[in-house]
């Protein structure tokens, strides 16, 4: 496994948890534990909004036994809880289920019409208790990030995750700039774009389908590595399947590198702005 350049202790991959929304099955569990235990996989993603919880537990239930500090757990708020009445209740909710005291990281979940700084003003109450270790965003394209960074301790948002990968570029023309500026991580869901139509898109180009003959690395695992090709992009994917886990997490031990340039020139990032996209 291969960590962050900035921030060791969260690995370049990172496990999402929307694989117990349909099935909470022993695979399903054995397959995340392995991820922590087994791969060196340190980044854990979830939500209150998935399954209203249910993955919350799912994800506590996997992990029961693992050194809570050899995890990097985020969490994340859902619009209409991001308020001062509600998200006190809601963060101590989402860690009663995930068995835990802390977040080391903490998202709105999408902007909506959230009172931005009265979601900083509380997150900001909660690193002050111990709650959380950083808190952050989703979704937020550059000028919500901007409408942020106007608010009072705006400067102290540590992440953004939004959609990105190798077809969806358009963060670079501006958005990945402003968060580097500001001293903001980048975290990416969608980025094998599997979900999307990228399996027949991506395993059809005649390029990525000779890298992968090359390197021995499946579709999914070349994207992985191509988001989080400047160890400064953690990159987000969600398996049920033991043998898919380990084929997408090969490409941190390959020289696949070598072969980043290539990809980029195949499909280029935008030279104007494009809107976010979000899942
Ligand atoms: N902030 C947000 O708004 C947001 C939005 C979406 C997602 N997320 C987070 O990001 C996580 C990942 O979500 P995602 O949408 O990016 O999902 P994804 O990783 O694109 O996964 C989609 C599907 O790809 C399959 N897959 C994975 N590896 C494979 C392989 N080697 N070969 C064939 N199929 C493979 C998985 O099925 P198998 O089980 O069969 O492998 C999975 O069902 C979520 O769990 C969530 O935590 C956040």
């Amino acid at each position: 496994m291969k960590f962050h350049r900035d921030h060791p202790e969260i690995s370049l991959a990172g496990m999402g948890s929307t694989q117990f929304w349909n099935q909470d099955s022993e695979q399903t569990s054995r397959c995340f534990r392995m991820a922590i235990e087994e791969c060196g996989i340190t980044l854990i993603d979830t939500a209150e909004l998935y399954k209203d919880g249910e993955c919350e537990k799912s994800v506590a239930k996997a992990l029961k036994g693992i050194v809570r500090d050899s995890y990097y757990l985020t969490g994340k708020v859902s619009p209409e809880n991001a308020c001062a009445g509600k998200m006190e209740e809601s963060l101590k909710k989402s860690l009663l289920h995930l068995d835990t005291d802390h977040f080391d990281l903490y998202l709105l979940h999408w902007r909506e019409n959230v009172d931005l700084q009265e979601f900083v003003n509380e997150a900001e109450r909660f690193v002050k208790q111990g709650l959380i270790r950083h808190w952050g965003v989703s979704n937020f394209d550059t000028d919500d990030m901007k409408d942020l960074l106007s608010c009072e301790n705006g400067e102290n948002c540590f992440c953004d995750q939004i959609l990105y990968n190798v077809v969806t570029r358009g963060p670079e023309y501006d958005l990945f700039p402003y968060l580097k500026k500001h001293g903001i991580m980048a975290m990416a869901y969608g980025s094998t774009d599997y979900r999307r139509g990228g399996k027949d898109l991506l395993g059809n180009n005649a390029l990525i389908k000779e890298i992968c003959e090359k390197t021995g690395l499946c579709v999914p695992s070349l994207m992985l590595r191509f988001v989080s090709r400047n160890n400064d992009i953690p990159a987000l994917f969600r398996t049920s399947n033991p043998v898919h886990l380990k084929e997408n997490l090969k490409c941190f031990d390959s020289d696949v590198e070598r072969y980043m340039n290539l990809i980029e020139k195949e499909f280029p990032a935008p030279d104007h702005k494009v809107v976010l996209e979000k899942i």
